[in-house]
C-alpha cells in the first residue's frame, strides 16, 4: 500500500485527497521508490486547477513530477540496486509514499546533497539551463534574470554565474544578501527598472530570462533592448507569442531533449557543491493542499518540499 496524492476533479486545493493505492510490481526495467522527500512546483496545482483544461476524462490528475528517495523494488534487466539512493523524474504521480518509475528515470543521489535539495533539483535546475541554453548565455555575457531568487531563478542565476556571465537579478529587497552570495547584482522591481538596470549595465543588456511572466516584468524586460531572440519567458507565452521574443516550456520536443540531458549534469554539479537548491518550508504528504495554498500566495525564499 502507498498513500499517493490525486485530484478527482477540477478545483483549488480542497480538490486534494489521499488515497491508499496498490502498488504493481515492477515490470522489466522498472523500479520502486520510496520517497524520502517530493518537490513541489507551481505547475502540480495547474495541472488539476482547470488552467490547462478541465477534460473529465484526464481524472484523476496525479500530481507531483520530481523527488528524492531510495529503491526498495527492482524488475528484471536493471542496474539499478535495491538499497540505492535515486533522485527521480517521475513526470507524474511523484506526491506518493513509493513510486513506481522507469530505471531510467531515477539517477544515484550524490550523498553529499541532502533528500530535500535533491528533491527540488532536477524540474527547476532543467528549466533553467533551457533558459540558459535557447538564449546562448556564455561567458562575459550580461543577463537580467526577473524573479531571480524563485525556486528557477535561483538556478538561473547560479548557472549563468557558472557559465561566466555577469548576472544581475532582479528581486525584492528581502532577497538581495541571498543573490549576492549566488555572484549576482540585485536589483528592486517594480517602476524604473529599465533606467536602474542600465545604471548597473551602462553598456546593455545581451539576453534576460523571464520567470514572474506578469505584463510589467514583460514590457521592463523588452524595454531594456536585448534582441528578442535573447529574451525568454517561462511563463508569459502569449505575450511572447505576440511580442516575438521566445518561450520555453515542458513537451516541446526542444525543450525536452535540453531537459533530459541536463538533468545528470545537474546532478553532478550538485554532488560537487557547484548548484544548491534553498529549501523552504516542508510540509507533511498528507498536507499537500496546505502546500499548494501557500506556493499560490506570496511566500518565504526556498522550495517547498513534501515529506511522506
Ligand atoms: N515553462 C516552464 O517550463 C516552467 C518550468 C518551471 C516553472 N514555470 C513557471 O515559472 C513560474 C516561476 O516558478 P518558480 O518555481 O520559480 O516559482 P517561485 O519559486 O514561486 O518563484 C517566483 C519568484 O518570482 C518573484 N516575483 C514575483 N513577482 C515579481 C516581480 N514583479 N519582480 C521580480 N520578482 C518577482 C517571487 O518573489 P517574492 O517571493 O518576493 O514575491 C518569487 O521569488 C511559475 O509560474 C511556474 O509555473 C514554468
Amino acid at each position: 500500500m502507498s498513500k499517493t496524492v490525486v485530484a478527482n476533479a477540477y478545483g483549488g486545493p480542497e480538490v486534494l485527497e489521499v488515497i491508499d493505492e496498490d502498488l504493481p510490481a515492477p515490470g522489466p526495467g522498472q523500479v520502486v521508490v520510496e520517497m524520502r522527500a517530493i518537490g513541489v512546483n507551481p505547475i502540480d496545482y495547474k495541472l488539476y486547477s482547470g488552467a490547462f483544461g478541465a477534460d473529465p476524462a484526464q481524472l484523476p490528475v496525479r500530481p507531483g513530477i520530481e523527488g528524492s528517495g531510495v529503491v526498495v523494488e527492482v524488475g528484471d534487466g536493471t542496474d539499478v540496486r535495491v538499497g540505492e539512493e535515486v533522485i527521480l523524474y517521475s513526470g507524474v504521480g511523484a506526491y506518493a509514499e513509493r513510486v513506481l518509475v522507469s530505471a531510467g528515470d531515477v539517477l544515484p543521489k550524490p550523498e553529499s546533497v541532502p533528500w530535500d535539495s535533491a528533491a527540488g533539483l532536477l524540474v527547476a535546475g532543467g528549466t533553467a539551463v533551457d533558459a540558459l541554453t535557447v538564449t546562448r548565455v556564455g561567458e562575459g555575457d550580461v543577463v537580467v534574470v526577473q524573479g531571480a531568487a524563485g525556486g528557477v531563478g535561483e538556478l538561473v542565476v547560479q548557472l549563468a554565474a557558472a557559465r561566466g556571465a555577469i548576472v544581475v537579478g532582479v528581486a525584492r529587497e528581502r532577497h538581495h544578501d541571498f543573490l549576492r552570495g549566488l555572484g549576482a547584482t540585485p536589483v528592486e522591481p517594480g517602476d524604473g527598472l529599465p533606467e536602474r538596470i542600465r545604471e548597473i549595465a551602462p553598456d546593455g543588456v545581451d539576453a534576460v530570462i523571464d520567470t514572474v511572466g506578469t505584463d510589467d516584468v514583460v514590457d521592463a524586460s523588452l524595454a531594456l533592448g536585448a534582441d528578442r531572440d535573447r529574451i525568454v519567458t517561462i511563463v508569459a507565452v502569449e505575450r511572447a507569442q505576440r511580442d516575438g521574443f521566445l518561450w520555453i516550456g515542458g513537451g516541446n520536443e526542444n525543450s525536452d531533449r535540453i531537459r533530459r540531458e541536463a538533468r545528470p549534469v545537474l546532478v553532478e554539479m550538485a554532488g560537487h557543491g557547484g548548484l544548491n537548491v534553498a529549501v523552504g518550508t516542508r510540509f507533511p504528504l498528507a498536507e499537500a493542499a496546505d502546500a499548494h495554498r501557500a506556493l499560490r500566495k506570496p511566500h518565504a525564499r526556498g522550495k517547498f518540499v513534501l515529506v511522506p
